[in-house]
């Protein structure tokens, strides 16, 4: 059974200065909600009660945002504000929450490694909350467990992306498995190729499953493209062994990391709420 949930959130968010001078890019708010609060619900609906988030300086607001406020509980208790805080209230009732720093931004593969302390020798998934996903039937989490639950092996998440964007994503190629039309073995994988370079146009998002024999190579990887730690190249390792499936999610993913999917999804949400 997979409990932990890692929330790899120690990157500067350069796309979003200034506002992320200051203010951590997983506290930008799609109406009235950050962006790893939608990531942290997506996993407690996946049934998961265990996240572990990886922060740096200038983070701290994520902690306070999952703890109680007591000042501002004070203030609005009896208000007709107070319902406001309901949804978050919840989702602390619900599940635990451990942080570690990430001292140095070694990229995504280095941050996934600084978490092994807070997720010890067990299966577990990854959200990178600045994808913000949504769907009418189970979260995105949600299908993936059941792919895991299946081949108990590590999962990716995948997208068909137009092929001029491959340079911005780790890309697959694969293999259809037992007659789906959306489950593949993974037998190649590369971060960030050039158009002309790139083996399909199937971008992995941010939704992983990951089996923990993967810290063991993540130690070894060497820094791969932009001099980061990349979990493309660690994921390959297993991929190799057979031991990677892609999984072509249904529903929709938000790049919230950058201006235009951030506005992307901030209209959507808001067209969803006036019904
Ligand atoms: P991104 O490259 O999208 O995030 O990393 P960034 O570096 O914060 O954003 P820009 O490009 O400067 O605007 C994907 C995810 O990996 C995390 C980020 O926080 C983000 O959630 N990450 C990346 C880390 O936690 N540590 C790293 O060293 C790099």
């Amino acid at each position: 059974m997979i409990k932990k949930c890692l929330f790899p959130a120690a990157g500067y968010g350069t796309r979003f200065l200034p506002a992320t001078k200051a203010t951590p890019k997983e506290m930008l708010p799609v109406l009235t909600k950050p962006l790893i609060q939608y990531g942290v619900e997506e996993a407690v609906e996946a049934g998961l009660n265990t996240m572990a988030i990886i922060t740096g300086r200038g983070k701290r607001a994520i902690e306070d945002h999952f703890d109680i406020s007591y000042e501002l509980e004070h203030q609005i208790k009896g208000t007709s504000k107070e319902p406001l805080l309901n949804e978050i209230r919840s989702l602390i009732s619900q599940c635990t929450f451990s942080y570690t720093r990430q001292v140095e931004m070694k990229g995504l593969g280095h941050a996934i490694l600084t978490g092994e302390t807070l997720i010890g020798n067990e299966p577990f998934a990854v959200i990178l909350a600045d994808d913000l996903c949504t769907s009418t039937e189970d979260s995105v989490l949600k299908q993936m467990i059941k792919v895991y639950e299946k081949y108990q092996c590590s999962i990716v998440a995948i997208e068909e992306i137009p092929m001029e964007d491959t340079s911005k994503y780790g890309v697959i190629a694969g293999n259809l498995v037992d007659g789906t039309d959306d489950t593949y073995r993974v037998t190649d994988m590369v971060e960030k190729p050039d158009p002309k370079d790139a083996p399909t146009n199937m971008a992995i998002i941010g939704r992983y499953i990951l089996t923990p024999d993967i810290f063991d190579i993540l130690r070894t990887t060497k820094p791969g493209k932009g001099g980061e730690i990349q979990i493309t190249d660690a994921l390959l390792e297993q991929a190799k062994q057979g031991k990677v499936i892609a999984y072509r999610f249904k529903g929709k993913r938000f790049d919230c990391g950058s201006v235009d999917g951030f506005v992307e999804a901030t209209n959507y949400f808001y067209n969803k709420t006036k019904g």
